[in-house]
């Protein structure tokens, strides 16, 4: 059988296959994301970057506690004025290899959102995200601006208004409803949604009797919450008609087709860098490739969203 086609067109932009490097995984410089560019991802985004250079939370921020991480870094990034800056870098080192890239904002008001939109957009991204989900941090009000439909839309409608560029907004699995806020989004002119942020929570150490974290709360990632993650793309993709990506706990090809089948048109990766190290991007494309073969599909359009479809009851 000839090989599969791995290659997925995301608001008209082109990846040689699904595999995206998520937000705030190696991606604070120019030189990490060619790296996990050569090493085979579909596309990669930047740590998420607000109007001014920001110094996060105290240590400790990172923990692996068994079945996935709990961290609350903070956002700390270099503000947008530096972030042109590794964006120019970063796009003079990826047009060659044919990567796109995806630059993540955050801002604690709306008018921020706006701001460092407009300044990031000049350094021709192939894509601006939208981070209103980080749990470790508040904005508005005191709660992210994904915990509603009126404030998720109102940051999206600022940011569209200040860029030509497609706009990704990432939701946050922290809500009772996600389908609501996803279609609040797409109504305010967001071109695709990536779903989900880490999952709110918390590791006390008992010997000690005081959580790990240095800021107490943090945001769960990695494989505990990918079953959380696969139901926020299914009930989006039942509520949207623009495109998902997928993200929260793969590690392994058949974890990328699980969202595939769920509705995403393409697969984040974050914390599998830690488990697997960054050649887990050509290793999970090619457990993809081989998924493909053994099911016979032949484009990843072949078996996205198919899960919905229900089977017909046996016959007698
Ligand atoms: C250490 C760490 C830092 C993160 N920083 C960001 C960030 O800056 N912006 C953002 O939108 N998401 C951030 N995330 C969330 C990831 O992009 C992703 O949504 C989440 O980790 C779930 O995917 P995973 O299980 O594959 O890691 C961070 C996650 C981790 C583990």
């Amino acid at each position: 059988m000839t090989q599969p086609e791995l290659a997925v067109d995301l608001c008209g932009v082109r990846l040689s296959n699904p595999l995206i490097l998520a937000a705030g995984i190696l991606g604070t410089g120019a030189d990490l994301l060619e790296r996990v560019a050569k090493a085979g991802a579909g596309a990669v985004t930047t740590k998420s970057c607000g109007p001014e250079p920001r110094a996060g939370h105290p240590n400790p921020t990172v923990l692996d506690w068994g079945h996935g991480l709990i961290n609350a870094i903070g956002l700390a990034n270099p503000g947008v004025e530096e972030m042109v800056t590794i964006l120019k870098d970063a796009k003079d080192r990826l047009e060659p290899l044919a990567v796109p890239l995806i630059a993540s904002i955050f801002a604690e008001r709306v008018e921020g959102f706006a701001e460092v939109a407009h300044r990031v957009s000049k350094a021709e991204p192939d894509f601006i995200e939208i981070n209103i989900s980080c749990p470790n941090v508040a904005a508005e009000f005191g709660r992210p601006f994904s915990a509603d439909p009126d404030s998720a839309a109102a940051v999206t409608m600022a940011v569209k208004g200040m860029t030509h560029l497609p706009v990704i907004v990432k939701l946050s699995p922290n809500v009772t409803d996600i389908a609501t806020i996803a279609r609040a989004v797409e109504t305010a002119g967001a071109d695709a949604i990536a779903a989900i942020n880490t999952v709110a929570g918390m590791v006390i150490d008992v010997d000690c009797g005081q959580p790990i974290l240095a800021n107490r709360v943090g945001g769960l990632s990695g494989p505990a919450i990918r079953p959380i993650a696969v139901r926020c793309v299914y009930e989006i993709y039942q509520a949207v008609e623009i495109p998902i990506i997928g993200l929260g706990g793969v590690v392994d090809g058949r974890d990328a087709v699980e969202m595939i089948l769920a509705g995403a048109t393409a697969v984040g990766v974050g914390s599998v860098a830690y488990y697997r190290g960054v050649d887990a991007f050509r290793e999970i494309a090619q457990e993809i490739a081989s998924f493909m073969i053994e099911h016979g599909h032949k484009t990843l359009a072949d078996f996205k969203g198919i899960a919905h479809e229900e089977w017909p009851a046996p016959a007698n």
